[in-house]
């Protein structure tokens, strides 16, 4: 609990340095007051700030924070970074480690669960999600009611939106029988919606799920499955494509995992919240960047064109950006980024290489040799590298953010039940600091 108080401090612009080392001490030079607030896992109570008034009927003092650079809004305990180190875990366990011995199903239970499943355990979950995976033909009907040329992300955020319908159970979201239920459809429902998204934007009729195939199998087998012809998930892209959705289940409190709490805030059933999070992952500035990576890479076309490119980069200031580059948290190589690398080696030994890897491979060492971007700390994220691997697997590049999206609701389920369970949460509602006209009178139309 709060414990800070306002002190008679003489009226003196220094501060002593506070006797406990776990406390803040502020001194107010509008009242001449000193504050002591206390210190918690290095963050103080933005609300331990109101109490620093100029007068009793004083609002009290806000922190501002557009964009949340300096604001912690939860306490979690399901993803940790160091993004000056580039570290990167779920649950603890270091990303390396589990995309080497891992499934992404048994990611998916860590996140959601807390800790690896047992053998008994991934057996009854495997077998959960595996018995999910239809869907309703009224929700086929649905997206068929898209043009053919409707962009798979679109689809894929309002069809989720539309399973709240279908489903309404799900909004009995206290009910921990009733949440493991629509984990079980989201998770297993995601490669559906997806692959019928890509099949539709094709022409191509769906492909049903196939319950003798593995998550990943299953997903290539609805995608690049013909009716007129037997088809065998590759296992190394089976397993590369998994590797990814790992690496891409949770990342704490991105902007799309933002909008899953604050969503999910004000109760609505986690359909609804995960559309909302699939919108903000949509962005060319999160997840969209990996469409927006090849893209880029298309337009520079070869190698000797990397300089050029990377000077209006960098005569652009911010307008103009080496998509795939940069992170609000990782100030150093993205973790996630250095293994997607090794993985496009082995998905390109399958399919042939990507020609734009050259392209890639050139931006990345002029950019990190380019005092702009050492600089400023810019280096390859996570989508930098995985749209070359998605395109080399056959996947349009207007598809890419929709196979980021599937993975990442594991992680958005995890963060949103962490944020039901947490007492401390409440709906979410910032403040905003008023800038605009003072109190004025309505002025009628004629004389405006
Ligand atoms: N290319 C060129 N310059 C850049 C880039 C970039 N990719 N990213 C940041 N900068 C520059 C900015 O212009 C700014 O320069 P300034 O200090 O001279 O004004 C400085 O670096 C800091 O950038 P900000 O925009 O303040 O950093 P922020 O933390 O807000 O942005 C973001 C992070 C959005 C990821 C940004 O780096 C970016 O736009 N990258 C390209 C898009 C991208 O790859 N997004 C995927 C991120 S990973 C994910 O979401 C899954």
């Amino acid at each position: 609990m709060t414990t800070a108080a306002a002190t008679d401090a003489p009226k003196s612009s220094s501060v002593e340095t506070p006797k406990s080392p776990d406390r803040l001490a502020i001194t107010d030079h509008r009242t001449g007051l000193s504050y002591e607030l206390p210190i918690t896992n290095g963050t103080i109570r933005a609300m331990d700030l109101r109490q620093i008034k100029v007068a009793p009927d004083d609002f009290g003092l806000m922190s501002y924070d557009p964009a949340f650079l300096n604001t912690a809004s939860c306490r979690s305990r399901v993803t940790f970074i160091d993004g000056e180190k580039g570290i990167l875990r779920y649950r603890g366990y270091p990303i390396e480690q589990l995309a080497e011995n891992c499934t992404y199903l048994e990611v998916a239970y860590l996140l959601l669960y807390g800790e690896l499943p047992n053998k008994r355990q991934f057996q009854d979950w495997e077998h959960s999600i595996t018995f999910h995976t239809m869907i309703h033909e009224s929700l086929k009907k649905f997206m068929d009611g898209f043009n053919y040329d409707a962009h798979p992300m679109g689809m894929l955020i309002a069809t989720v939106a539309a399973m709240s319908t279908f489903y309404p159970d799900a909004h009995n979201i206290q009910d921990a029988v009733s949440r493991t239920k629509q984990t079980y459809r989201l998770i297993a429902k995601m490669p559906t919606l997806a692959a019928f998204a890509y099949r539709h934007s094709m022409g191509m009729p769906y492909v049903y799920p196939d319950n003798s195939l593995s998550y990943t199998e299953n997903f290539l087998n609805m995608l690049f499955k013909m009716p007129s012809e037997t088809y065998k998930p590759n296992p190394a892209i089976a397993k590369a494509l998994d590797v990814l959705f790992i690496l891409h289940a949770d990342h704490e409190q991105n902007c799309g995992t933002h909008v899953m709490r604050g969503i999910g805030s004000s109760h609505p059933d986690p359909y609804s919240a995960v559309a909302g999070a699939a919108a903000a992952l949509y962005g060319p500035l999160h997840g969209g960047a990996n469409e927006e990576v090849l893209k880029m890479l298309s337009e520079i076309g070869t190698k000797d064109r990397v300089p050029a490119f990377i000077k209006e980069v960098k005569e652009g200031k911010g307008e103009k950006r080496l998509m795939g580059f940069g992170h609000r948290v990782y100030k150093n190589y993205d973790p996630r980024a250095r293994i997607i690398k090794k993985i496009a080696d082995e998905v390109f030994e399958v399919t042939g290489r990507n020609p734009l890897l050259d392209i890639a491979l050139e931006l990345e060492r002029i950019a990190l040799q380019d005092d702009y971007f050492v600089k400023r700390k810019l280096y390859p994220n996570v989508d930098f590298y995985s749209g070359l691997i998605y395109q080399a697997i056959g996947m349009p590049t207007a598809a890419f953010t929709v196979l980021f999206a599937i993975p990442r609701t594991s992680g958005w389920i995890a963060q949103w039940q962490e944020m039901l369970l947490d007492p401390e949460q409440k709906i979410a509602r910032p403040r905003q600091v008023y800038v605009g006209p003072e109190e004025r009178n309505f002025v009628p139309i004629e004389k405006r």
